[in-house]
């Protein structure tokens, strides 16, 4: 035990504040992931900043703004900076602009979509580089978003479990949430939380293939690739040898070292780096409000 958290340490300094940023500012969140930045308006951001808001991007995974006014075309075209738009196959995207999800909870509903540890998409055959999420409208208290480093889950395994997982394939399919037999398939949930407008349908069973371990295209750092919503087994073991294993590195992926949390105002955007890290929306603010809008930006290359 002591060794583990001893390199789980080792990993929490790089998440330092660095000096070397001339137009933004760059404040670290906590020791693993996460900073807030500051001196960039989001909707006009010049080639020059936008390189620092990258850079900042890839050193911290998460980043956030606050106090931005964006319209759904400003958000749009943010994302289009870092890459293509996606559009989600299960979820409405607003009419006139469907590229722009609403993430929304009324005060009635009791569903927070995103409310399980998970990293977006990963049943595509390329899941996104990043999500962008806008508040427009949040509860007083409550209603925050965790994150975790999925690089630092790597860094803190044993040399021999990594030794195990590295070359492994897992399954991932989005069957379990958004097919026929999946979680929001449910009369009452589909009559009951509307909000954010779930399509279940039947091709959310085709499965997908992505390795446990990866490497960050752009940073080259290997981190760990599975979660729980999307995950469903690994290639070549039966559900008995993988379960166990996946189940592992799950609960590892997301220990409360690894992560930061982020408090929502009105006007916080928050980007995250969808090749290494997993998410969870908390789901602690019955009776309320919230509406988020999310851009999500496609990778170019399939997870290696
Ligand atoms: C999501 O998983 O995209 C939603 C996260 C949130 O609403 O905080």
């Amino acid at each position: 035990m002591a060794r583990v958290y001893q390199q789980a340490f080792a990993t929490t300094l790089s998440n330092v504040a660095r000096t070397d940023y001339e137009r933004i500012t760059v404040k670290p969140l906590a020791g693993a992931l996460g900073a807030e930045i500051g001196g960039v308006n989001l909707a006009r951001l010049d080639d020059k900043t936008f390189a620092e808001v990258h850079r900042a991007f890839l050193d911290h995974s998460v980043i956030v703004f606050r106090e931005q006014d964006i319209t759904p075309e400003q958000h749009a075209a943010l994302g289009r900076r870092f890459g293509a738009l996606m559009i989600h196959e299960f979820v409405a995207g607003l009419a006139d602009h469907p590229e722009v999800m609403p993430v929304v909870k009324e005060p009635r509903e009791a569903f927070v979509f995103g409310n399980v540890w998970h990293t977006d998409m990963t049943f595509r055959e390329i899941p996104p580089l990043g999500s962008l999420l806008y508040a427009l409208e949040v509860p007083e208290y409550g209603g925050d978003t965790m994150f975790a480093s999925t690089y630092a889950a790597y860094d803190a395994l044993s040399a021999t479990t990594r030794k195990l997982i590295d070359g492994l394939y897992a399954i991932h399919s989005a069957g379990q949430v958004y097919g026929p037999k999946g979680e929001l398939n449910e009369e009452g949930f589909q009559t009951g939380n509307q909000a954010t407008r779930i399509h279940v349908k039947k091709e959310a069973e085709k499965t997908m293939e992505h390795p446990v371990v990866r490497t960050h295209p752009e940073t080259g750092r290997k981190c760990v690739f599975v979660n729980l919503a999307f995950t469903t087994g690994i290639r070549g073991m039966e559900p008995e040898e993988a379960d166990p294993i996946l189940r592992m590195l799950c609960e590892h992926s997301t220990k409360p070292d690894f992560t930061c949390r982020v408090r929502w105002q009105k006007g916080t955007l928050t980007f995250w780096d969808n090749r290494c890290t997993q998410h969870y929306a908390l789901n602690d603010y019955p009776g309320r409000r919230r509406r988020m809008h999310r851009v999500t930006v496609q990778d170019k290359t399939r997870p290696r």
